[in-house]
């Protein structure tokens, strides 16, 4: 898919500016046409020489550059490509697209393209948390703009979270998608993602602990091969992946409601904590302290979303995968479980408060599925959302 295409390759200044290098040279191995265009602020970070050398061709700078345009009127230079690709997109570079600001060759080219645009945003976290650059994000979305990552991560600033750029073969993954690709192209898969709030009056809830960081990441590795995903998710910390369909609901029953809307699907991924109980006659107003009398709260039963839908019958997707967090016999519990609920794998991962799993970065889990049980090394919850999108891809492929 990928060869001889043209790629306008808009690289702004910020340190993941280095990884530019690598995509670079992995978009020349595949037959792709590199043609650079850096930001002042990215000369800071790599060298035109280097960029030049792995492109085979000029760096293109400068908006008021008689040579360039005497070449190629800057115009022409944004329409040249079949793709204009910004890696890395720096908050300020986002922000002036979003605004449609053109104060140097990259933004001016930014606006004057005709062709699809794909940006890989690369901050620090705050500056990615900020509701400026969500704004702004929102706004680039709208404006039909791709967005790979960005990943959640150890940065270069010494802080941890979402903002750092995606990997290039992720990047790589991504413009194959662009171009109708991805291994995913066509299929829907449905994501659900978060803990649930279960209310027992309007400012209390009960709920699981969960940032919804891998089902995010497992949505955003689908994303990244080409897949259309609803991602349902309940109250998360965890910004919700760029470029899905996002269901934002607070409770179970929501939840199931919500999924059941989005089928059919071709796979359904339930990352979900859902909680287990609802309040039952949760109040309409908040429940008063009063003098030796403590509140009697009564649980239902929430449903079983992924039971539910493992057990449907007609309409059921094709390939349904849960989730399994345990505390102990990880492995045996998660396999009675899957059995118990008839989904076709279960991603099993120890949570006990030993591991630093719930909450942190990485994740150690085992995949159960008919073939048995098969322990992934310890790894980036990112790594695993991609090595458990490649399965989901490999297994939705036609035989
Ligand atoms: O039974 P348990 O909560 O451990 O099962 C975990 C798996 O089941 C996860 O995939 C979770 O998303 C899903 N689940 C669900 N609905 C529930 C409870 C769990 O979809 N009510």
């Amino acid at each position: 898919m990928l060869q001889g295409k043209h790629i306008l390759l808009i690289i702004s200044g910020g340190i993941a500016a280095f990884k530019a290098l690598d995509l670079i040279r992995r978009l020349r191995e595949r037959g792709v046409r590199v043609t650079p265009v850096m930001t002042a602020a990215a000369h800071e970070f790599v060298t035109p020489l280097s960029v030049s050398a792995l492109c085979g061709t000029k760096v293109f700078t400068e908006l008021f550059d008689l040579t360039s345009e005497a070449e190629m009127g800057h115009i022409e230079l944004s329409r040249a490509a079949d793709l204009v690709v910004v890696a890395p997109a720096t908050a300020n570079l986002m922000a002036k697209m979003a605004i449609g600001q053109a104060d140097d060759l990259a933004t001016t080219l930014l606006l004057a393209t005709d062709k699809p645009v794909l940006i890989a945003p690369a901050m620090n976290v705050r500056m990615w948390d900020h509701p400026a650059t969500q704004r702004n994000l929102a706004t680039l979305r709208g404006d039909g703009i791709l967005i790979c990552g960005p990943n959640d991560g150890d940065m270069a600033c010494g802080e941890f979270g979402p903002g750092r750029m995606a990997e290039p073969l992720e990047i790589v993954a991504a413009i194959d998608a662009a171009f109708g690709g991805g291994p995913l192209q066509g299929k829907h898969v449905l994501v659900t993602s978060g803990p649930t709030h279960e209310p027992i009056d309007p400012v209390r809830y009960i709920a699981n602990r969960s940032s919804g960081a891998q089902g995010t990441a497992v949505a955003r590795a689908l994303l990244n091969l080409g897949a259309r995903v609803t991602f349902v998710t309940g109250p998360a910390t965890a910004p919700p992946p760029a470029g899905a369909n996002v269901i934002a609901v607070e409770t179970a029953r929501q939840m199931r409601d919500a999924v059941h809307g989005a089928l059919p699907a071709d796979a359904a991924v339930f990352a979900a904590a859902v909680a287990d109980w609802h309040v039952v006659g949760a109040s309409d107003q908040k429940i008063k302290k009063t003098k030796g009398g403590l509140p009697t709260l009564q649980f239902g039963e929430n449903p079983d979303i992924l039971a539910e839908i493992s057990q449907m019958g007609a309409g059921r997707p094709g390939l349904v995968v849960g989730f399994a967090a345990e505390t102990e016999d990880v492995i045996a519990h998660a396999t009675a479980k899957r059995a118990r609920k008839r989904c076709d794998w279960i991603v099993a991962n120890d949570v006990s408060p030993a591991s630093g799993i719930m909450g942190g970065t990485e994740n150690a889990v085992t995949v159960i599925s008919d073939s048995g049980a098969e322990t992934w090394p310890r790894m980036a919850k990112d790594a695993v959302a991609r090595q458990l999108a490649d399965r989901i891809a490999a297994a939705l492929e036609p035989t």
